[in-house]
């Protein structure tokens, strides 16, 4: 399996995850408290519930008479899921709605990725011209540009044109941290048109079909070498695309915000989307009162991690 570096990440913080959650169980050993404890593990297999990893941890310990090393050996089966919680209290990432039939702008929730304890940098501040501002810091605090919702990225979703057989829906993704260039990134988005993508511009895209029954989820990532930064913020931090969707003949329908995606996740983490009341509306349709549940049956990031591990790219 070979992964590139926003890859390995991902796969390594569900490795931190499954860490964090072992460390307790072996953190002391009765027969040699001073001696090396190693943990292995496979990931066996995928349930709704989460992954299945066999865990063995070996130690090693000298013998008595300290002539020889034994190892002790014991495996056990755990499920773990990944929690967003442990990673981050809050998201990291926020979604904003437009629509050509409605020129209102539904922006990111008021501080969707928390305001407390945040500084931020005004876009035209003279700051952002001192040498070394952009450095990365070794523990990776960012340096945020001041929005109202505090969020390194923003994922804005616009829907585009409407034509006969299909519509076309616009993606922007910008970034607000001066100290971070996201290589290699990927967004996924669920939503039930995306079982028939006809075409996606400037992007990369791949459905994710790997898990089950899910269809409705896809990866967007960028062209090497073209958008495959997404550069630090500023004016060249954002990256866009378009998506050309074949209408869904039963479902289609520009009400009730059918036409938004019902989760994003940038690389890897959810992003928090706007309050399902306040979504774009067609003039004379009602808002939201019987609005279609979201499905959440599958969690589309175990359906990332799956393609990450499997996938031959
Ligand atoms: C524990 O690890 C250290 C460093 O890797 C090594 O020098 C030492 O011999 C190990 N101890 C045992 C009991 O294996
Ligand atoms: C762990 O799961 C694997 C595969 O499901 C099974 O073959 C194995 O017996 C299980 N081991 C334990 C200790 O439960
Ligand atoms: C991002 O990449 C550009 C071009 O390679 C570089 O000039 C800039 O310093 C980088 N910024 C950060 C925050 O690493
Ligand atoms: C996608 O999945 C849904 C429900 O699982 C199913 O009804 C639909 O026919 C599927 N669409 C395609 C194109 O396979
Ligand atoms: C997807 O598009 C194909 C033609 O490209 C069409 O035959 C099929 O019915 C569409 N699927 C759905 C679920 O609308
Ligand atoms: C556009 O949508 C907003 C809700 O997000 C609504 O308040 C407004 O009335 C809509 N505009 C029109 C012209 O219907």
């Amino acid at each position: 399996m070979e992964l590139n570096r926003t890859e390995l990440r991902s796969v390594l913080s569900i490795i931190v995850v499954l860490l964090l959650m072992s460390s307790h169980a072996v953190a002391y050993d009765p027969l040699d408290p001073t001696g090396n404890i190693t943990i292995k593990w496979d990931i066996m297999s995928w349930t709704a519930d989460g992954y299945v990893a066999m865990v063995v941890p070996s130690t090693t310990f000298l013998t008595p008479d300290k002539r020889r090393k034994t190892q002790a050996l014991m495996t056990w089966n755990v499920t773990c899921t990944y929690s967003q919680f442990l990673a981050s209290k809050h998201p990291t990432c926020c979604v904003s709605f437009s629509s050509f039939y409605n020129d209102t702008i539904i922006p990111c929730p008021s501080c969707a990725c928390g305001c407390e304890n945040k500084n931020c940098v005004k876009s035209d501040s003279k700051i952002l011209s001192s040498p070394g501002i952009n450095t990365p810091k070794k523990d990776n605090t960012p340096l945020l540009q001041c929005t109202h919702h505090m969020c390194p990225v923003r994922v804005h979703w616009h829907v585009k044109l409407n034509y006969k057989e299909y519509w076309r829906a616009k993606i922007a993704i910008t970034n607000f941290n001066y100290r971070m260039n996201y290589t290699q990134w990927t967004l996924v988005v669920q939503h039930p048109n995306l079982d028939n993508v006809t075409e996606v511009f400037s992007f990369e895209y791949k459905p994710l079909v790997a898990y089950g029954s899910i269809n409705d989820t896809g990866m967007f990532y960028g062209m090497k070498y073209y958008n495959d930064l997404l550069m630090e913020a500023g004016a060249y931090g954002n990256v866009q695309s378009e998506v050309l969707l074949r209408k869904n003949a039963d479902a289609f329908t520009f009400k009730q915000g059918w036409a938004f995606p019902r989760k994003v996740y940038f690389n890897g983490d959810e992003c928090m989307l706007p309050p399902p009341d306040v979504y774009p509306y067609l003039p004379n349709s009602s808002p939201l009162s019987d609005r279609v549940v979201l499905h959440n049956r599958a969690a589309p990031l175990l359906a990332l991690l799956l393609l990450l591990m499997a996938a031959p790219w």
